[in-house]
C-alpha cells in the first residue's frame, strides 16, 4: 500500500483533466470516513461519494431514494478521512433534473456543508444548462452516460446500453455535448468497449470507465465490489480483488465461539486498579 504522504500532491478537476493520454486514472467509491482514509492512503485519484450508496450502505433495491441529506451526511464523513484525493458528490435524483436553479442549490449545499470538491450527475443533452451553470459557479462537474441508474426505470433495468449504431451514435454525441457544457470528465457506465474507445477518442476531457472496457482514460468501481463485500448481486463488469466478506464472516464466528466459551476477553484485554486499590476493598 503506497501511504499517503503529507506531501502528495491534491488531486484537483485540473489534474485530472490533464492527465488525458499521460495516464491512467483512478476512481474508487467510499461513504464513510474509515473507507476513505483507506482509499485516499492508497492513491486513488479520486473518491466518489456514489448514490450507490443507496444499495451497498442502506439496502435498497435502487439509487432513487437517496435524498440530498443523506448525501451531505456520507459526503462529510468521506471528506474528513480524505487528504489528497479529489472528493466527488453524486447529485442524488432529482437534485438537478428540475433545472438550473435547483441543480445550483443542491450543488452549493454538496460544496459547503459535505465538503466535497466536484459533483457528478447523470444525463446526456438535457443536463447540459445545468452543467454549463455550475461550472460557470465554481464548481467542477463530472457527467455519467451509458447505464444511467438513476433513470432505471425508463431504461426497462440494469442494461447495457449503446448496442445500437443508433444507440452508440447518439452517446458519442452526447459525450460531446457534456465536453461543451464543461464537464471535466465523463463515466461511461455498460456500454460496449468498442464504443467507449470511440468516445474516449472524441473528446479531450477523461472518460472513466465502469463496465466499459480498457480503452477508457481512468476506471471507477464501487467499494464494495471490488472487496467483495456486497454479494446480493455482482455485476459482470466488476472484478472482486478479495475476498473480504468471507475474511470478516470468519472473524465475527471465532469472535461469537470465543465469547460463549469464555477464551475472550483474556487477561490482557482487561484493567488493572492500582497496586493496594483492590486490598482497601477487602477491608
Ligand atoms: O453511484 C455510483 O457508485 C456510481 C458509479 C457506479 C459510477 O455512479
Amino acid at each position: 500500500m503506497s501511504k499517503h504522504t503529507q506531501d502528495a500532491p491534491t488531486v484537483t478537476s485540473m489534474t485530472v483533466r490533464s492527465a488525458k493520454e499521460k495516464r491512467k486514472l483512478t476512481m474508487l467509491t467510499a461513504y464513510d470516513y474509515s473507507s476513505a482514509t483507506l482509499v485516499d492512503e492508497c492513491g486513488i485519484d479520486m473518491i466518489l461519494v456514489g448514490d450507490s450508496l443507496g444499495m451497498v450502505m442502506l439496502g435498497r433495491d435502487d439509487t432513487i431514494s437517496v435524498t440530498m441529506d443523506e448525501m451531505i451526511h456520507h459526503c462529510r464523513a468521506v471528506t474528513r478521512g480524505t487528504h489528497q484525493a479529489l472528493v466527488i458528490a453524486d447529485m442524488p435524483f432529482m437534485s438537478y433534473e428540475p433545472g438550473v436553479e435547483t441543480a445550483m442549490k443542491n450543488a452549493a449545499r454538496l460544496f459547503q456543508e459535505g465538503n466535497a470538491r466536484a459533483v457528478k450527475l447523470e444525463g446526456g443533452h438535457e443536463v447540459v444548462p445545468q452543467i454549463t451553470a455550475l461550472v460557470k459557479a465554481g464548481i467542477p462537474v463530472v457527467g455519467h452516460i451509458g447505464l444511467t441508474p438513476q433513470r432505471v426505470a425508463t431504461l426497462g433495468g440494469f442494461k447495457v446500453q449503446g448496442k445500437t449504431a443508433d444507440a452508440a451514435i447518439r452517446l458519442i454525441e452526447e459525450a460531446k455535448a457534456l465536453e461543451t457544457a464543461g464537464a471535466f470528465c465523463i463515466v461511461l457506465e455498460a456500454i460496449p468497449s468498442s464504443i467507449a474507445k470511440r468516445i474516449t477518442e472524441a473528446v479531450t476531457v477523461p472518460t472513466i470507465g465502469i463496465g466499459a472496457g480498457k480503452d477508457c482514460d481512468g476506471q471507477v468501481l464501487v467499494f464494495h465490489d471490488l472487496l467483495g463485500l456486497f454479494d446480493r448481486f455482482v455485476p459482470k463488469f466488476v472484478k472482486q480483488y478479495a475476498n473480504l466478506r468471507e475474511i470478516a464472516a470468519k472473524a465475527i464466528t471465532e469472535y461469537k465461539e470465543e465469547v460463549e466459551s469464555g477464551a475472550f476477553p483474556a487477561q490482557e484485554h482487561g484493567f488493572t486498579m492500582p497496586k493496594g486499590e483492590e486490598d482497601k476493598l477487602e477491608s
